[in-house]
């Protein structure tokens, strides 16, 4: 992993929930909570404590991501993947390419733990540039009342994905 990712430990919790506000205090398309729904999905059984990452420099957390788990269901099956919510940049270390190095990153710690996807909502002219396609391409669809073109998935192993469609399913502390 990169000089400057390493795992969130407790001692962060508190920078963590300050910067996740801040990054996303100006954003359009946002509800300001996304810091109290890493509150919930760290006391959750969706949390893995080796997919919530922060980025330092300088002894200052100024990025962080968390991938949850979370399942893809159709009427036979029910597979399981992950959740990218939130990545998050300190305004002031925006555009410097951390949160690309946050989200490889996380791709990478995702594989070696044998997860095989990740879904996300979210800027459609961002995540493409690490892998990411249409949800709808997959036949995966997101509980979200949003534009499919916000729905995206990366497959993490080649064609980890062919074979899997369905409804995404997120744990009940998505929604509080
Ligand atoms: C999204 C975010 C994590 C990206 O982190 P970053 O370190 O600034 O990203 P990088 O430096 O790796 O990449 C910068 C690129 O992201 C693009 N980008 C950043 N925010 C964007 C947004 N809201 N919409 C579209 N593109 C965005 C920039 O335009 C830039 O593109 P370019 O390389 O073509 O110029 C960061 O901007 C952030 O914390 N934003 C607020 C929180 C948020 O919206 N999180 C994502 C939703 S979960």
């Amino acid at each position: 992993m990169k000089i400057n990712i390493r795992k969130e430990s407790p001692d962060d919790y508190l920078s963590v929930f300050n910067l996740v506000e801040r990054a996303f205090r100006d954003e359009k398309y946002s509800d300001h909570q996304e810091h109290f729904l890493v509150e919930r999905l760290r006391a959750s059984k969706a949390f893995v404590p080796g997919l919530s990452l922060v980025y330092v420099l300088e002894k200052k957390i100024v990025g962080y991501i968390l991938l949850t788990e979370i399942n893809i269901k159709n009427s036979e099956d029910e597979i399981g993947s992950l959740a990218l919510a939130p990545v998050a940049v300190l305004p002031e270390f925006q555009g410097k390419g951390i949160g690309g190095e946050l989200i490889e990153a996380a791709h990478q710690s995702a594989r070696d733990l044998g997860y095989q996807s990740v879904v996300l909502l979210g800027h459609d002219k961002y995540y493409p540039r690490f892998g990411y396609r249409l949800a709808d391409k997959f036949g995966i669809s997101l509980p979200f009342d949003v534009p499919k073109e916000n729905c995206m998935v990366i497959e993490l192993q080649p064609n980890a994905l062919k074979h899997v469609h369905g409804d995404v399913v997120y744990p009940k502390e998505f929604y509080q």
